[in-house]
């Protein structure tokens, strides 16, 4: 077997990966051939040889412009709030709509022990954001008379204790039916001084889930795809596990959709500054893309308006709707997402056999973005959402400025402060509120609830 494996990694100068064949039993043997054989080694070289291709960013960014949206503002939409609402809210009540949600990623920067969708997140009750989601397409199923789907990614890296965690609490209440697990891909780590695959034990080869754009290539393998066809969803709500205010299903936002007749729909939100963390969604040659933070060059970013505000303002915060057909027909095609690199910090085993925990970025992995889908999906649109409703997500630690579990926390109180005090109800800055979508899922479901003049004095969650 070794011979045989050999003659595989000889071409692309990978054979350290069977260096420390004699140590290993024979099932850790069967293991890394089964590892070395799912890898396209001829792929991991193309990429690694044009991993500093990136002339193109800088000239395409150039010539970026923003993109046409529906805008919070804006009086000249091409279609009311209302016209959506009515739009969204009828494809619902007929049952086109699931809910995909992807949830493979490693949580690096957060450096919770678990996967994130598990990180209690509730200001008061404590509830994960997995449970968070999860209540909110079920309020909004009752809403709408009709059960919603909810199709779950993880990765080998979440796969087993997000099946877990589901079971132990009994799929939050969702039917069994209406929750699908499955899990994406994988590509392999390589040290980015030399292009060699790295090995995270002597008989283990270090990889990393392949990025939530593996998610189109899982939605064909696991039999998702054909799954959602079969039960009649035709437009699928796509969200980030980390984003704790999202406001799931929203009607509005998948009535501009379908009235637009695209087949990607974004949310978007005004950056703040130029050099904001999130993705760029702009227009080039009259194509919507999206533009990575560190993608875009710092004096393009700054551009500004005569009136002083960015040109590049749209924000996006990866919150999309997609078109079955339009996911049917990208499925097909293998090469229409592009591998971006990213430098990362990752553990291995030096020649020796000795395992090193890099202080610094010392590897590079290879990720694919949903949001490339883009600039292929005819008439897609952007609708600009208000940050404080629908975008907090969980990303570091305690200690960094922003993204933290106190600062999610802090946003979710202060919309549920906000949606009580519109229904009269008093409640100061520094009493923590919560509430469940079951109880609430908007503003105007609490009014139905309470009565004006009742005084929170306390932290208080409503369920
Ligand atoms: P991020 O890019 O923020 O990555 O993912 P992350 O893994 O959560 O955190 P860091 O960068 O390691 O700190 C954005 C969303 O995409 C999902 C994540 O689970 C999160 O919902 N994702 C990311 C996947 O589903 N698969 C991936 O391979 C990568």
């Amino acid at each position: 077997m070794k011979t045989e494996l050999l003659a595989r990694l000889a071409p692309y100068g990978q054979q350290h990966l069977v260096a420390f064949w004699e140590r290993l039993d024979s099932a850790a043997r069967r293991s890394l051939a089964r590892q070395i054989r799912e890898i396209d080694f001829e792929l991991i070289a193309r990429l690694y040889r044009h991993k500093d291709d990136r002339s193109d960013i800088g000239e395409l960014a150039d010539r970026a412009g923003p993109p046409p949206a529906f805008q919070l503002e804006a009086a000249e939409n091409r279609f009311s709030p209302e016209q959506a609402r009515d739009c969204g809210a009828r494809a619902a009540t007929d049952g086109h709509l699931g809910v995909i949600l992807v949830a493979g990623g490693q949580g690096s920067r957060l450096g919770f022990e678990h996967p994130k969708g598990m990180f209690p997140i509730g200001p008061v009750s404590g509830r994960s954001l997995f449970q968070v989601h999860v209540e909110k397409i079920i309020a909004a199923g009752r809403r709408y008379g009709v059960r919603i789907p909810l199709y779950l990614m993880t990765s080998p890296a979440t796969h087993d204790e997000t099946v877990e965690f589901f079971t132990r609490h009994d799929r939050f209440g969702l039917a069994e039916d209406d929750l699908k697990i499955f899990c994406q891909g994988t590509m392999p780590a390589v040290d980015a001084a030399t292009g060699k695959v790295l090995l995270d034990q002597p008989g283990h080869i270090a990889v990393g889930p392949d990025g939530h754009g593996g998610m189109l290539a899982a939605l064909a393998g696991s039999g998702a795809l054909e799954e959602i066809e079969q039960r009649g969803i035709r437009h699928l709500f796509y969200l980030q596990v980390d984003n704790s205010l999202v406001d799931i299903c929203a009607v509005e936002f998948v009535g501009y959709h379908l009235l637009s007749e695209s087949e990607l729909s974004t949310q978007v939100v005004t950056k703040r500054e130029p050099l904001e963390k999130l993705g760029n969604v702009v227009e080039v040659d009259g194509k919507l893309m999206t533009i990575e933070y560190s993608d875009l060059p710092d004096d393009v970013a700054r551009r500004r308006n005569a009136d002083g505000s960015l040109v590049l303002w749209a924000g996006s915060i990866a919150v999309h709707v997609m078109d079955m057909v339009f996911l049917r027909r990208m499925a097909g095609r293998n090469d229409i997402l592009p591998f971006h690199i990213a430098q990362k910090k990752v553990g291995y085993v030096d020649p020796s056999g000795r395992r090193i925990e890099p202080e610094a970025p010392n590897a590079i992995k290879f990720e694919r973005f949903i949001f490339d889908l883009m600039p292929s999906a005819a008439n897609a649109i952007v609708v600009e959402v208000d940050p404080a409703e629908a975008f907090a997500p969980l990303k570091n630690a305690p200690g960094a400025e922003q993204d933290t579990p106190e600062w999610v926390k802090a946003q979710m109180a202060a919309q549920h402060r906000r949606w009580l005090r519109r229904a009269g109800v008093e409640v100061a800055d520094d009493v923590p509120v919560d509430i469940c979508p079951l109880w609430a899922l908007d503003a105007d479901e609490v009014a139905e609830k309470i009565e004006p003049g009742t005084r929170v004095t306390e932290p208080r969650y409503f369920c």
